[in-house]
């Protein structure tokens, strides 16, 4: 069997780690109930996933810190696809927070049927590819991902985690959601937090004073989130997240992509991007 047929399990075509997903893991998440104070955010991974565990926690309890300094990330704001889910469910306190890597078409049917808020945290593809790629070569339960060329055009094809990126987008882009779907994006957490948080805020109807919003971005910078213990995976053994390769908080930026892409990469990366998305009715906050 190959390394890639033991690390990932495939659901609708997309690859999924192992390590935290199973065909039970699946099924649980299909059939899972949204209730309709439910917030659950979605992200293609290393679009600002684990930023959003600790953001949701404190916008939905006004500031209170106990859940980001007490819970794990992974029990406070669950994956909605991941094992975990089962074990901790019942401890979840509404509202409840969740997180998803799934594009639209795999959420389960009560989300329709709900009046769940969902939030879709975007990234530029660019600086996302570079991050994964750093992810790859910590987290020891996924593949190597070889050269950053190599890596990029598995990226390109789909060949990673979730699929392809174009993919996502356009099912997010695209749902019947309405006012229950909010979008973000990382940059805009980035240049101004504060504001970010306060459209979140408005949005889950909490209308924080400025005093709380102040407070959240505060405990959501990356120099507080990088040393909170719950949140930085320094709880993760090394076998399974080896920071010695890299850091999961590694920079945190906008723009590194310009230190790692050619000009022919790039050529290459954007080429394939846009004809992906030609014809459809969205287009890209970045430019491409
Ligand atoms: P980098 O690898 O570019 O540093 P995810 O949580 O979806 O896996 O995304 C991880 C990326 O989000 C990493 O990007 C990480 O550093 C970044 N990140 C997480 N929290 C952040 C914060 N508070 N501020 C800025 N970037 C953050």
């Amino acid at each position: 069997m190959s390394a890639t047929e033991t690390m990932y399990i495939l659901h609708h075509g997309l690859l999924l780690p192992t390590e935290t997903h199973s065909t039970d893991s699946l099924k649980f998440a299909h059939e899972f109930r949204f209730k309709d104070d439910d917030v659950v955010a979605v992200t293609y991974p290393k679009s600002g996933t684990i930023w959003m565990q600790e953001i949701l926690p404190l916008v939905l309890n006004g500031g209170d810190l106990t859940p980001i300094h007490t819970i794990p990330n992974w029990d406070r704001v669950p994956w909605l696809e991941e094992s975990r889910l089962a074990l901790v469910v019942d401890q979840l306190v509404s509202p409840r927070a969740l997180v998803s890597h799934f594009p639209y078409n795999l959420m389960p049917p009560s989300l329709s049927t709900s009046k769940a808020k969902v939030i879709y945290v975007m990234r530029n593809p660019k600086d996302l590819v570079v991050s994964s790629y750093y992810f790859h070569q910590m987290a020891e339960f996924l593949e190597d991902p070889g050269t950053f060329d190599e890596f990029m055009d598995k990226f390109l094809e789909g060949r990673v985690l979730f699929g392809k990126w174009t993919d996502h987008m356009k099912s997010w882009m695209n749902t019947e959601l309405g006012d229950r779907i909010m979008y973000l994006t990382f940059e805009e957490m980035l240049q101004d937090l504060p504001a970010a948080l306060r459209r979140i805020s408005n949005f889950l109807g909490r209308n924080h004073s400025e005093e709380v919003i102040q407070k959240i971005a505060e405990h959501c910078s990356f120099k507080a989130m990088k040393s909170n213990t719950m949140s930085n995976f320094s709880l993760v053994p090394k076998v399974y997240m080896d920071n010695d390769k890299s850091h999961f908080f590694r920079k945190g930026i906008a723009g590194d992509w310009e230190n790692h892409f050619s000009s022919e990469q790039l050529a290459r990366f954007t080429s394939v991007i846009r004809k992906e998305l030609e014809g459809e009715s969205f287009s890209l906050p970045w430019s491409m």
